[in-house]
């Protein structure tokens, strides 16, 4: 083997082995969606208004079709589809557009109680 190649196959191998390292610190995955809530204090028909903020704080990835276990969720306050689609037991956020870092979605519902909000599922894209 001559020299050239030899040291063209080593600078490759020191880029690759870059390029995983680089891979590992940006990745990202479901426990970087962050899901809270808080009553408002206020009442829409009688039954307590609840905040909810969902965050992604993946420093440098998107997360995109963002789901979320939402069961038996109910709300007598409109809450706009695009924001929080509500079907069956998952609700789909942000109509499956991509979560910006640290870029809160939120809405409000009301309800007698509030529900258990946890990430089902996220497309990460960096
Ligand atoms: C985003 O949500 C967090 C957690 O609820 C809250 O502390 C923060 O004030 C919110 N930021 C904005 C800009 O609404
Ligand atoms: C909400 O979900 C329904 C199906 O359950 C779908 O027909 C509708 O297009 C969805 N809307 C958005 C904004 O994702
Ligand atoms: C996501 O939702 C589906 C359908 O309800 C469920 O089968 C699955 O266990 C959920 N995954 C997580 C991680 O909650």
């Amino acid at each position: 083997m001559s020299k050239m190649v030899d040291s063209t196959i080593k600078i490759l191998t020191l880029i690759s082995f870059l390029v995983l390292i680089s891979q590992g610190y940006s990745q990202c995955s479901l426990s970087n969606l962050f899901i809270y809530q808080h009553p408002t204090g206020d009442q829409l028909k009688q039954f307590p208004e609840y905040h909810v903020d969902i965050i992604n704080n993946c420093p440098n990835c998107v997360q995109k079709n963002v789901k979320i276990n939402c069961p038996n969720f109910e709300t007598v306050e409109y809450v706009d589809p695009s924001i929080f689609n509500v079907t069956d037991n998952v609700c789909l956020v942000n109509g499956g557009k991509p979560l910006l870092t640290n870029v809160n979605v939120t809405f409000n519902y009301a309800w007698s109680n509030s529900f258990r909000l946890t990430p089902n599922s996220s497309v990460i894209s960096c």
